[in-house]
C-alpha cells in the first residue's frame, strides 16, 4: 500500500518515512525542497536500506499532483508540506496562507478526483491558543494568534467540513507538541535555515560553537523555575505515532484530532541542564525578556492517542538531548 508523503523530505517527514517503511508501507515523497534537500531523502534511504520514490513537486502545482495520483496507486496521504515559522508568518502572511491553505485545498481536490479519502494532517498544539488550562485535551476550544497558527486552525476546519460532506473520508488531525531529537544514526535531523527559532536547534548550535549564547525567553512565568514549560517529544516516537494514525485511518472513517506528546512538561532550564549532563558539554545562556506570543506551559493530555492508536511515547528527554547532539555534532553545517 502506497502512502503519499507531502513534505516528506523535511524533519518530521524523513523520520516518519523510516517508520512507515519498517511497518511495510511503500512511500512516495512529494516535496518542493523549499525547506529541505534531496540529500535528506538519500540519507533516509541509507538508513532503511532501500530506494524511496522521491518526486520534486509543489502542492501548489495541481497538474503535477494529478500526474502523481494517476501514475501511482495511492492509498493514503500524510500531509506534512507547509511553511512552519511562526515569526516569519507574521511578516509574510499571504505567502503562508497561500502555501499552506491553497496547497492543502489543491491536494484535497486531487484526492477527491482520484477517490483517495484517507489523510493524516500535521496540525500543532498551537491551536490550543493562549487561554486553555494544561493539559490540553482535544475537545478544548481552539484559536490562533499568528498566521501560521491560523493556517493549522483553518485546515482543521476545512478537513472537518470535508468529512461532513462525505462520510467515507478518514481524517486524522495530529496535534504535535514539541518534536526534538533525531534518528539514532545521527545522519538525519532538524536542519533549520539561518538563526533557529526553536529551543533545541539553538542549544545544539551554541554547544557546537556556531552561536555564542542562548537567550532564555523569560524566567518569571508561573512555572516551577519560572521558565517556559513544553511537552517535548522524540521525533522517532512522533514518527511511530504517524504509522499508528495511518493504521487507524485504514480501519475507521471519521475525523479525529489527536495529541501527539508525552504528557509531561519540562522547563527551558531543565532542557538545558539535561542536555549538558547527558552530553558533557556546556551551553552558555542568559536570561532575557519573554518572547511575545509565548505561553507559560504547554503539555498534552495523551489519553486519546493511547485509546485510539494504542500508542504512547517510549523515549526520554535524555534520549532527545543525546540524539539531537549526535546529529548536530556529526553535521555541524547540516546537510
Ligand atoms: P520541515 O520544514 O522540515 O518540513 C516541511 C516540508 O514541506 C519541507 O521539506 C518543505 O520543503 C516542504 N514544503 C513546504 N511547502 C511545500 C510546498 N508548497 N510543496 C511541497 N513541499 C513543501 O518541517 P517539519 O518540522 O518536518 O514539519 C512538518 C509539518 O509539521 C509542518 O506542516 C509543520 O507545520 C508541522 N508541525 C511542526 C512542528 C515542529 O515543531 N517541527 C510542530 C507542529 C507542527
Ligand atoms: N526558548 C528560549 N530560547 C530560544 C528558543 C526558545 O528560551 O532561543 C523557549 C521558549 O520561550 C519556549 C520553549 O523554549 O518556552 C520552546 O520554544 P520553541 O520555540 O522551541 O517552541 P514553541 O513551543 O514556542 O513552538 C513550537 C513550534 C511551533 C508550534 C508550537 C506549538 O515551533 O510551530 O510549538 O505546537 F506552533
Amino acid at each position: 500500500m502506497a502512502i503519499l508523503v507531502t513534505g516528506g523530505a523535511g524533519y518530521i517527514g524523513t523520520h516518519t518515512c523510516i517508520e512507515l517503511i519498517r511497518a511495510g508501507y511503500e512511500v512516495i515523497v512529494y516535496d518542493n525542497f523549499s525547506n529541505s534537500s534531496p540529500e535528506a531523502v538519500r540519507r533516509t534511504e541509507e538508513i532503511v536500506g532501500q530506494k524511496i520514490t522521491l518526486i520534486e513537486g509543489d502542492i501548489l502545482d495541481k497538474a503535477r499532483m494529478q500526474k502523481v495520483f494517476a501514475e501511482n496507486k495511492i492509498d493514503s496521504v500524510i500531509h506534512f508540506a507547509g511553511l512552519k515559522a511562526v515569526g516569519e508568518s507574521v511578516g509574510i502572511p499571504v505567502k503562508y496562507y497561500h502555501n499552506n491553505i491553497t496547497g492543502t485545498l489543491l491536494l484535497l481536490e486531487v484526492m477527491q478526483e482520484y477517490g483517495v479519502k484517507k489523510i493524516v494532517f500535521s496540525s500543532s498544539a498551537t491551536v490550543y491558543g493562549m487561554n486553555n488550562p494544561v493539559p490540553f485535551v482535544e475537545d478544548m476550544p481552539t484559536s490562533a494568534t499568528n498566521p501560521y497558527g491560523w493556517t493549522k486552525q483553518m485546515i482543521e476546519q476545512i478537513l472537518k467540513d470535508v468529512y461532513v460532506s462525505d462520510p467515507e473520508w478518514s481524517i486524522v488531525l495530529l496535534r504535535y507538541f514539541n518534536p526534538l531529537g533525531a534518528h539514532e544514526s545521527g545522519t538525519i535531523g532538524e536542519n533549520p535555515n539561518g538563526i533557529p527559532n526553536n529551543l533545541m536547534p539553538y542549544i545544539t548550535q551554541v554547544a557546537v560553537g556556531k552561536r555564542e549564547i542562548l537567550t532564555v525567553f523569560g524566567d518569571d512565568y508561573d512555572t516551577p523555575d519560572g521558565t517556559g514549560v513544553r511537552d517535548y517529544i522524540h521525533v522517532m516516537d512522533l514518527a511511530d505515532g504517524h504509522v499508528q494514525a495511518v493504521k487507524y485511518a485504514e480501519r475507521h472513517t471519521g475525523v479525529e484530532a489527536v495529541n501527539l506528546g508525552t504528557g509531561k512538561g519540562f522547563s527551558v532550564l531543565e532542557v538545558i541542564h539535561t542536555f549538558e549532563t547527558v552530553n558533557g558539554v556546556k551551553v552558555n545562556y542568559r536570561i532575557a525578556e519573554r518572547r511575545p506570543g509565548d505561553i507559560a506551559s504547554c503539555y498534552a493530555d495523551v489519553e486519546k492517542a493511547k485509546r485510539l492508536f494504542n500508542w504512547e511515547t517510549k523515549k526520554t528527554l535524555e534520549d532527545m538531548c543525546r540524539d539531537s547532539w549526535n546529529w548536530q555534532s556529526k553535521n555541524p553545517e547540516g546537510y
